[in-house]
């Protein structure tokens, strides 16, 4: 099978096209990436000589280049990660992300209702559906929980989702979404939360905390995500949703000391800065309908993931470091520099 994959020199993307080079040498895994900031070719290089995998550099709105691969490599499934994923970015800036999330997925729609495809699968997020009370632990998003965004960013998603929706519907197209927490992992571009406190508490610099840390995330260690984005693929039932979590809720507080403890670094490093505005509280993810349909369920407890984790930051240093020391650092220095 030839399988495009979208977004592959990036976090998640990039960790899927290991796990599917790895499992599966028969397949072919043909990775679209426009390698904006958040994409690298360094993610890629254990992989590149694989006889199975190849790499376009394309934008996923450019239809021409699109129509081109899509002629080309006559792929069977699609998945498409490519996005503008950082919702702070979104916050300052949010036009690219409606060209990339909204326009580039109305493209990759096309492109596979031109050209004929088995499956197409569009990676969503859980922050389609806004966020959860901190006061109600007894609440969960399930498939059903209406879309409720807050940040341009899941905005710019649940646009996307409506729209592989409405192909669905309308043109028969056999696509699935899926809708996960926060993953974790190797590879993770450090404007992250994980991995920022990684890279600060290895340089000895602040860890910038939004308001209090009592926000809640639902962490899944990122291999978990590979797996479940597979197993629907594969088995996944046409037109249907799909949520992945981890039932890993954690305050950003907790993660933040658990990381600096596993470093051996001081708790003095927190630094509580303004809040990003339209903040989410809580996201968690119910996770029945994979478990009960496709016997998916999340098989890295946290201690172990962050654990690995951290491992692997340590044996990379390079990887991230190449990133800070780049452009990066102008980022940095306007989204925390007079942040106080
Ligand atoms: P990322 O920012 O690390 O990587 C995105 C990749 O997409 C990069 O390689 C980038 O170069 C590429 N890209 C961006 N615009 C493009 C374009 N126009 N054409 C082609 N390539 C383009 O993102 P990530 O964290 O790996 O997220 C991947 C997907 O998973 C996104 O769709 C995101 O919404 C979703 N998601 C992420 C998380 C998470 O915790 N990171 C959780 C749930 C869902
Ligand atoms: O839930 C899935 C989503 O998870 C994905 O759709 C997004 O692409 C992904 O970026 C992630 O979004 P978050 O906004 O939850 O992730 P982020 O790492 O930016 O922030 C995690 C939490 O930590 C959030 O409550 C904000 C807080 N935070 C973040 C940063 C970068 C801080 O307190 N300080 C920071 O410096």
């Amino acid at each position: 099978m030839n399988i495009i994959v979208t977004g592959g020199a990036g976090f998640i993307g990039g960790n899927f096209c290991h796990y599917m080079t790895n499992k599966y040498p028969e397949d072919n895994i043909l990775c679209i990436d426009k390698l904006t900031y958040a994409g690298n070719m360094e993610t890629l290089e254990p992989i590149m000589d694989k006889p199975n995998f190849r790499f376009f550099k394309a934008d996923i709105a450019d239809r021409n280049a699109i129509y081109k691969i899509f002629e080309e490599e006559k792929p069977d499934i699609v998945v498409n990660f490519a996005a503008e994923s950082h919702v702070d970015r979104s916050i300052s800036d949010p036009e690219i992300f409606l060209r990339t999330n909204i326009i580039g997925t109305s493209v990759m729609l096309d492109a596979c209702r031109k050209y004929g495809i088995k499956r197409y699968h569009q990676v969503s997020t859980d922050e389609v559906y806004g966020d959860l009370p901190l006061d109600r632990t007894d609440l969960f998003f399930t498939e059903e929980t209406p879309i409720h965004t807050s940040s341009p960013y899941s905005a710019s998603k649940a646009s996307a989702d409506l729209l592989v929706q409405a192909y669905a519907r309308t043109y028969k197209m056999p696509c699935t979404i899926s809708r996960c927490s926060n993953n974790y992992g190797p590879y993770h571009f450090p404007e992250k939360l994980i991995p920022l406190i990684i890279a600060n508490a290895l340089n000895d610099k602040e860890i910038p905390v939004y308001g209090k840390g009592e926000n809640v995330r639902d962490w899944l260690y990122v291999e978990d995500h590979c797996i479940a984005i597979d197993k629907i693929i594969r088995d996944g039932k046409e037109g249907e949703v799909y949520n992945i979590g981890g039932h890993n809720e954690k305050t950003n507080l907790e993660v933040v000391k658990t990381v600096l403890s596993l470093l051996d670094k001081s708790e003095d490093l927190i630094h509580y800065v303004t809040d990003r505005p339209g903040h989410d509280m809580r996201y968690a993810i119910d996770p029945t309908k994979i478990h009960n349909d496709l016997g998916w369920l999340p098989a890295t407890p946290f201690k172990e993931g962050i654990r690995k984790t951290i491992d692997w930051y340590l044996n990379h240093r390079e990887w991230w470091e190449n990133i800070i020391s780049g452009e990066y650092q102008n980022y940095y220095d306007k989204m925390y520099g007079n942040r106080g």
